[in-house]
């Protein structure tokens, strides 16, 4: 008998795992910081939606990594630029780091956004800080040749950062302040809910929503009632980032339970259950 041989199988593709050298961290706005790394092999690859996971510090403290969207990719395609709000000790260590110090990042994660196919007109959704994704997500649109609609929601005027570095073809911003201090008043999704109905009109849309889980909850009536196709992005609290613990899963409507951090972070929203 003629032994018969196979090929091995491919190997699993492994995420990358290199160091980030901190280039400039700025507070962009009030306990918010935008920190500049050079990582070539992770701005070379990203594309919008993925995420980095980032180890806050050396040794054990925090234990687990802390996961950061990649909010833009310089022209020189060598450095990845995160926005992340001080909230706990993970973003506080971030917003002390020093110009020169090494930063061990694990990227670039998840699945991102889907921008193939034929539409011309993108709705952006994005509550918060969960317009990190956004921005990476508008150059790509822009270069595509999209139009774009940008809907942000923020809790006060501060908190919104970097509109005049946005694409400007195509594109038209819309805001919401929970105090009213800049646009609407009231919630993205209030805003977004009175824009809706005209945002379908003239031609082919797809929508993008970006933001914390009560936001998409509230948003996902009117946008699956808008008659156009929504992916969201989803925050859930992340341990390996890399789909072995299971720590993150989300519901979904076929098949019982994702992982945010391997399946995700976006979804189609249309096929999430949210808990009530
Ligand atoms: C895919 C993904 C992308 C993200 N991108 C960004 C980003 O670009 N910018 C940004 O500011 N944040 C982002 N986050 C959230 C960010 O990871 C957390 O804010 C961060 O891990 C907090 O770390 P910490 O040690 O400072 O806070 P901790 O001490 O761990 O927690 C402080 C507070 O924040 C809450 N929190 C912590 N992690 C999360 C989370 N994942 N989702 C919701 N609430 C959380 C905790 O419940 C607690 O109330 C993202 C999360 C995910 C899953
Ligand atoms: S964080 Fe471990 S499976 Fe997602």
């Amino acid at each position: 008998l003629k032994e018969t041989r196979t090929n091995p199988p491919a190997p699993e593709p492994r995420p990358a795992r290199c160091t980030g050298i901190v280039k400039g961290l700025d507070e962009t706005a009030p306990g918010i910081f935008s920190l500049d790394l050079d990582a070539p092999a992770i701005a070379r690859s990203a594309s919008p939606g993925q995420f980095v996971h980032v180890r806050a510090a050396d040794g054990w403290d925090p234990l687990w990594r802390r996961p950061f969207s990649v909010h833009r990719v310089g022209k020189n395609r060598r450095t990845i630029r995160l926005v992340f709000r001080r909230v706990g000790r993970g973003t506080g260590l971030l917003s002390r780091l020093a110009a020169g110090t090494g930063v061990d990042l694990l990227g670039p994660l998840g699945n991102g956004f889907d921008l193939e196919g034929g539409f011309k007109t993108a709705v952006v959704a994005a509550g918060g800080l969960g317009i990190a994704p956004a921005f990476f997500l508008a150059d790509r649109l822009a270069a595509a040749k999209k139009r774009i609609v940008l809907v942000w929601g923020a809790r006060t005027r501060s908190e919104f950062f970097g509109l005049d570095t946005l694409p400007r073809r195509g594109l038209r911003i819309h805001l919401a302040t929970e105090d009213g201090s800049e646009g609407y008043r009231g919630r993205v999704t209030g805003l977004l809910e009175n824009l809706l109905p005209d945002a379908g009109a003239g031609g082919s849309v797809r929508g993008f929503a970006c933001g914390p889980t009560p936001m998409l909850r509230s948003l996902a009536p009117a946008a699956l009632a808008s008659g156009f196709a929504w992916q969201a992005s989803l925050e859930e609290r992340m341990a390996c980032g890399v789909g072995v613990c299971q720590g993150c899963v989300v519901r979904v409507r076929e098949g019982g339970y994702r992982t945010v951090c391997a399946d995700g972070p976006v979804f189609d929203l249309g096929g999430i259950e949210f808990d009530d």
